[in-house]
């Protein structure tokens, strides 16, 4: 029998210039206001400045770190594999640098995305994500200590369970980055 999964409900906020805002789910990204071509994803739980709103875009800022071997992803730390904004391969995007380190420079770029599914603060989607995990992982078996694994393993490990759980697609990043962001090499 499935458990229920009680929904705690987020209500999109309305944007403003400089608002700095988390989505709820991954988001497709593109270069401009009004071409159809989805260039990358915006990963959800991730902080993005808005910078201004053309049409149903938004143009936003996000600071990451970018690694020199994957120039294409905009990491959420130097210390694992969790995508703040990611790419496609082809897709070099234009940074300015704030920080430069020997692998890793911490990085500004720019990009645009859709609107809705944003947040002013992330703790209601992590607690969200936090409820699905609890909920749908503890169904056959004791539910795994987040810090029973570190960020680079939660992906796969998550995803080879993914098919066992209701969780929706549009839930499957959210709850990845959760389990990333508290894994066992991200404790303070
Ligand atoms: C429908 C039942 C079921 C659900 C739901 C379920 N699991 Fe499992 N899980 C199993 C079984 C059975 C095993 C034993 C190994 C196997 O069958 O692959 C297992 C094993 C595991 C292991 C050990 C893996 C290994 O290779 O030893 C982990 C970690 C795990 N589950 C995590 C999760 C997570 C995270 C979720 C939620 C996304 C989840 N499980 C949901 C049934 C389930």
């Amino acid at each position: 029998m499935w458990k229920q999964v009680t929904g705690i409900v987020l209500t999109s906020c309305a944007l403003f210039a400089n608002d700095v805002v988390y989505s709820v789910k991954e988001k497709p990204v593109y270069l401009d206001a009004i071409s159809g071509k989805v260039v990358g994803k915006l990963l959800p739980t991730n902080a993005i400045e808005i910078l201004s709103q053309e049409g149903d875009r938004i143009k936003f800022k996000i600071t990451g770190y970018q690694n020199k071997n994957t120039p294409n992803v905009i990491y959420f730390t130097d210390k694992a594999r969790i995508f703040s904004l990611a790419f496609a391969k082809n897709i070099i995007p234009v940074t300015k640098i704030v920080e430069s380190k020997d692998q890793w420079n911490i990085v500004t770029t720019e990009a645009y995305t859709t609107q809705g599914d944003y947040e002013k603060s992330v703790e209601p989607m992590m607690e969200k994500a936090a409820k699905l995990y609890s909920d749908n992982c503890s169904m056959c078996h004791t539910l795994n200590a987040i810090d029973h694994f570190t960020a680079n393993q939660w992906p796969s490990t998550f995803r080879s369970m993914l098919d066992r759980t209701p969780i929706q697609k549009d839930d499957v990043w959210l709850v990845t980055q959760y389990l990333q962001k508290n894994a066992s090499d991200m404790k303070k």
